[in-house]
This record gives C-alpha cells, sequence and structure tokens, in this order.
C-alpha cells in the first residue's frame, strides 16, 4: 500500500498588518463588533505587486527545507487558490518557473476556500495511483485584490498569506481518507460575479469584489461541516475521540466553534487561526497546519482532520496520521 506522508509544511504571511482599529478609521465598524462576531483580531496584506506565486514561493521553500528534499525531486505541483496571478498560465506553472524545475505536471485548483482539500485530494490519487513521489501542495491567496473595501460586511473578513506542504510517497501511514464535494445551485450566495467569459468590462465594474450573503453562508458551513465529520470518520472506522487536532478552514471562530462541538472536540484540541490571520482562502487550513507543526502542537504520529467549506459551495476533509 502507498500512503501519501506529509514530509514537511510551510507558510508565508504578507508583512503589512490591518488590525480592526485600522479598519475602524476607513469604515462603520469596531473592533468589539468583529471580534465578537468572527474572532478576527487582525489580517496581513498583500504587498502592490505581492502575487500569489510570490507568496506561495516563500511558502514552499520553507516546506521544502523542512522536508528536507531538493527541488528537484519534485514531480508534481497543485495550487489551491481563487486569486491566481494571471487568468493563464497557471500560478501552478509560474511556481515552477520560479522554482526552476521542468517537465512535471503542475495545475491549480479553483475550488475557493476548499482549494487545499482539493488539492489534497487529487495529489493523493496521482500519488496513489499514478507515480507521483513528491508533490508540492500551495494555497496561496491574495484576496484583498478582490475585497471591496468600502463594503463593512465583507472588508473586515478576509486576508492574504499562502501555506504549502510537501507530500512524499510513503510506506508509513499519511493520508488516511480524502472527501471533496460541491453543489452549485449555491453559487450566488458567495461570489465574485466578474469573469472572463462574461466580459471584461465587469471586472472594472463592483463586481470585481465579493459578494456574500453572509447569514446563509453561515448556516450552511455549520451544517456541512457537520455532516463531513460524519462521513470522514464513520466511513474509515474512527471515532471522534481518535482526533488528536482538527484544522479547520480559518473563516471564522463561530464557525470553528460550531464544527468542533459537533465532533464533541475541546477547543484545546483545535488550531485556531483565524484571530491572526482571519480568513485566506485556499491558504487557511495549510497556515494553521504549518502554525501548529512550528510551535510544536502538532507531532509525528497523530490523528489529524483537515475540514473546509467555501464559494461554491465547495466542502472537503482530509484525514491524516502526521
Ligand atoms: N461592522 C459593524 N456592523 C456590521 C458589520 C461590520 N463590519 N457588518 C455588518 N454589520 C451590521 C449589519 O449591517 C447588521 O446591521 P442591522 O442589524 O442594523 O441590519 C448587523 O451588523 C448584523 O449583521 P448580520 O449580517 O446579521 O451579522 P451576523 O451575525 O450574521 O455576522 C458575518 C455577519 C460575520 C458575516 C456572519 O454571517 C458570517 O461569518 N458568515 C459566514 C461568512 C463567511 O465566513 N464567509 C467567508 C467565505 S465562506 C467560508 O470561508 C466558510
Amino acid at each position: 500500500m502507498i500512503y501519501t506522508r506529509i514530509a514537511g509544511t510551510g507558510s508565508y504571511l504578507p508583512e503589512k498588518v490591518v488590525t480592526n482599529a485600522d479598519l475602524e478609521k476607513t469604515m462603520d465598524t469596531s473592533d468589539e463588533w468583529i471580534r465578537e462576531r468572527t474572532g478576527i483580531n487582525k489580517r496581513h496584506i498583500a504587498a502592490e505587486g505581492e502575487t500569489c506565486s510570490d507568496m506561495g514561493i516563500a511558502a514552499a521553500t520553507k516546506a521544502i527545507g523542512m522536508a528536507g528534499i531538493e527541488v528537484t525531486d519534485i514531480d508534481l505541483i497543485i495550487v489551491g487558490t481563487t486569486t491566481p496571478d494571471k487568468v493563464f498560465p497557471s500560478t501552478a506553472c509560474i511556481v515552477q518557473r520560479k522554482l526552476g524545475i521542468h517537465g512535471c505536471p503542475a495545475f491549480d485548483v479553483q475550488a475557493a476556500c476548499s482549494g487545499f482539500v482539493y488539492a489534497l485530494d487529487l495529489a493523493n490519487r496521482m500519488i496513489q495511483t499514478a507515480g507521483a513521489t513528491t508533490a508540492l501542495i500551495i494555497g496561496s491567496e491574495a484576496l484583498s485584490r478582490v475585497t471591496n473595501w468600502q463594503d463593512r460586511t465583507t472588508a473586515v473578513l478576509f486576508g492574504d498569506g499562502a501555506g504549502a506542504v510537501i507530500l512524499q510517497a510513503s510506506k508509513e501511514p499519511g493520508i488516511l481518507a480524502t472527501h471533496i464535494h460541491s453543489d452549485g445551485q449555491y453559487a450566488d450566495l458567495l461570489e465574485v460575479p466578474a469573469g472572463i467569459s462574461s466580459g471584461y468590462d465587469a471586472v472594472r465594474a463592483e463586481e470585481a469584489y465579493i459578494h456574500m450573503n453572509g447569514n446563509a453562508v453561515f448556516r450552511r458551513a455549520v451544517a456541512t461541516l457537520g455532516s463531513i465529520a460524519r462521513e470522514t470518520l464513520d466511513g474509515h472506522g474512527f471515532n471522534k475521540s481518535d482526533i488528536d487536532w482538527l484544522v479547520p478552514h480559518q473563516a471564522n471562530l463561530r464557525i470553528i466553534k460550531a464544527a468542533a462541538k459537533k465532533l464533541d472536540l475541546s477547543m484545546d484540541n483545535v488550531v485556531v487561526t483565524v484571530d491572526e490571520h482571519a480568513n485566506t482562502s485556499a491558504a487557511s487550513i495549510p497556515l494553521a497546519l504549518d502554525t501548529a507543526v512550528r510551535d510544536g502542537r502538532i507531532q509525528r504520529g497523530q490523528l489529524l482532520l483537515f475540514e473546509a467549506f467555501g464559494a461554491g459551495f465547495t466542502w472537503g476533509s482530509t484525514l491524516v496520521r502526521y
């Protein structure tokens, strides 16, 4: 049996920090409202000209270092992003060029906030059945570029950053289960309506920013994360009590607490970074993972559950023996 093992993690946050107090100065909001409703204290914002691939490379370099591999060992690159550098080529190909890798498959996955768990699912399949041995998986987002900084209902929620993992084929257990889903009937509830085939003109108008029905997204996220946890554990012979760490998508502390409750998990067993990073979409799980690996909370041999939910709606989970 070939398993997919996490050999290294890395992350990157842009230097610029915008606190809730900073936002109070530019829009009708308050630190108290933001913290109470979301748990967010601050977010990092990409510098002018800093792209998803730049942030992804910074995170990847740390993951490569932790894994102790050579860049030339990498034979698969997948980037989860909803804010790519360019329409094309993919951000994964731009990462590939910047790293000086030639020939291996490199592509992006657009599954919004679920992009990282979608990418893990695909990489796991390619390692188990298609001969890939060493995969670089990145979640990277510059959400500040699609944030309407005049809209208090969305602007307070998002941030920029990147996380990365190196996955290796191994005889030792690693990824034990992955589940990915989507249901496009909810596409209108959370979107950046501007697109390419729907017309470049829209890109210059207000459609180029995040539009969201926050209440509906919240309700659906909580219900869905409960069902994905059951599907992941029940289907693979694990109990809630087997989980050492829940590493959820970091959208909102209230959603995270509800997900933990459904798993009967104490918040002491949940990695929370939304307070420091805000919602970084596809980057949020690898950012949280790297934080808890590097500060020593997550240890080799522990059982980790990643859970994600995002626009589409898309959702998914990964159960990993770290
Ligand atoms: N500051 C102050 N007041 C605000 C702000 C703000 N930033 N934003 C909204 N308000 C006001 C509203 O206008 C409203 O005022 P009113 O009662 O006078 O009409 C009031 O606060 C309450 O608004 P609600 O939208 O009902 O507040 P709610 O408790 O639902 O919280 C929130 C809003 C935080 C967006 C919540 O719905 C949420 O977290 N939803 C999930 C959205 C999400 O996480 N999306 C990310 C992408 S999907 C994902 O990653 C899971």
